[in-house]
């Protein structure tokens, strides 16, 4: 079978490496991918954004199987270019991608259906939303609707604030057209946990859990990243927590966006903080998430492609989805000054150090090649995941393999996972 996968970042090369395994593919081509990606497949330098030509160069290379990776192509509708030329491709068409591209219209489909989560309201009228403010609790929370890099949500510790916050999303427009409506939500407290999910629309299957790091610095300071660590499993994500969550968020979820005739297939990705009250979503996404899947793919023990195919064509029901009885922690080097400002086009040494060694994986972010060498080309540059037995030889495992790297400016937080000495 021949693969395309559409995506350039850690995300993508932690999928990449999961269908290499695969026994069923024998050729993977990868649009734009990546340094690191294109170790294991042919990397064609087409956007993902660029529909027409994707399709184009899937009909050319006659490619059985396409995977949309990231949010941005799945909200404009890529994967439906593809499914409409009559390939199959995993990830969810543009209607059920609304669930991450519009906070409002999933805040609405959780009200409606009874899947627990924050009170709030929604305000396409800054005037409105400020007189709300007024009734609301303080800190609140404020997001703008539509994608912002996972930048659009702010929390409010002042009133004051709150009012600057509404004004920067709805009249300065800083996240353009996402800030169209916002979302004014009740400050919720407690562990975050991240539940990827398989689903083929109908049937639900979760993956083992996981926990992003969102803050660039030590100690959960400093701005928010796209994620600069992650570990899997979430020793705080219990069987009972889990069993709730299947019967309360998960499968009414899925039921609930079949009965708005936007069937669900893909990767759901929820977002839940554990609660005093018990767990309440806090987002969903459309997608892996991005670290989450350089911890979660490489303990997934099924084939990929098995569980991706399965998705599409909605036999989901019949995959025994396992995981590996161990842990993982992934640390992501970036460059100095991620997520504001930073220089790229340092070379990365020590690549090597990571052939044929089991249970330790490099996956690139933002890497190219230049001059024959792999050098930094974004914020975040490469995760490092380790395997262990449990999460804290993983963690000791993970920060040895960190030490092997070596680039100009590189910037890592140390307590990755750090979280786990508390259970
Ligand atoms: P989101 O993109 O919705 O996941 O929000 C990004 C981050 O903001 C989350 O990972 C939480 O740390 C925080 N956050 C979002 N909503 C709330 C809330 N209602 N209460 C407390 N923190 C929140
Ligand atoms: N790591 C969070 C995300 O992928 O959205």
């Amino acid at each position: 079978m021949k693969v395309l996968i559409v995506g350039g970042g850690g995300r993508e090369h932690a999928i990449t490496f999961a269908v290499s395994k695969s026994k069923r593919v024998e050729k993977i081509y990868a649009a734009p991918g990546n340094a690191g990606i294109s170790e294991l497949a042919e990397c064609v330098d087409i956007s993902v954004m660029d529909a027409e030509r994707l399709v184009a160069f899937a009909k050319e290379k006659e490619v059985d199987f396409v995977i949309v990776a990231p949010d941005d192509p799945l909200a404009a509708g890529v994967a439906d270019a593809f499914l409409d030329a009559g390939i199959k491709t995993f990830g969810p068409r543009k209607n059920a991608a609304i669930i991450e591209a519009s906070k409002a219209f999933s805040k609405d489909l959780m009200k409606k259906y009874d899947i627990p989560c924050a009170a709030s309201e929604t305000f396409d009228s800054a005037e409105a939303a400020l007189e709300y403010l007024k009734t609301s609790k303080i800190p609140v929370v404020l997001k703008a609707d539509g994608l912002a890099l996972g930048k659009g949500v702010l929390i409010c510790n002042t009133f004051e604030e709150a009012e600057e916050g509404i004004k920067t999303i709805m009249l300065d427009k800083k996240f353009g057209d996402a800030g169209n409506k916002v979302v004014i939500e009740e400050f919720m407290t407690g562990r975050e946990v991240s539940v990827l999910c398989f689903s083929d629309g109908t049937t639900i299957l979760p993956m083992t859990s996981a926990q992003d790091h969102k803050r660039a610095g030590d100690g959960d300071t400093g701005l928010n990243t796209g994620g600069m660590g992650t570990f899997s499993p979430s020793p705080f994500y219990t069987d009972e927590i889990a069993r709730f969550c299947e019967e309360h968020v998960y499968k009414r979820t899925i039921a609930a966006m079949k009965a708005e005739g936007r069937e669900f297939k893909g990767v759901l990705f929820v977002g839940l903080m554990l609660t005093p009250d018990g767990p309440k979503v806090l987002e969903f996404n459309a997608r892996f998430g991005d670290p989450e899947a350089q911890v979660v793919i490489p303990r997934l023990e099924n084939d990929i492609i098995d569980v991706m195919e399965a998705c599409v064509d909605g036999t989901l029901d019949k995959i025994d989805l396992k995981f590996a009885d161990n842990a993982a922690v992934c640390v992501m080097l970036a460059s100095d000054g991620y997520p504001q400002s930073y220089e790229k086009g340092f070379e990365i040494r020590g690549l090597d150090n990571f052939k044929d060694k089991d249970g330790y994986y490099v996956f690139h972010s933002g890497t190219k090649f230049k001059d024959g060498k792999v050098v930094t080309n974004g914020g975040r540059v490469i995760g490092v995941t380790a395997i262990g037995p449990d999460l804290v030889s993983a963690r000791k495992n993970a920060y040895e393999a960190t030490e092997w790297i070596d680039f100009d400016n590189k910037y890592m937080r140390h307590d990755i996972g750090k979280a786990i000495d508390e259970k």
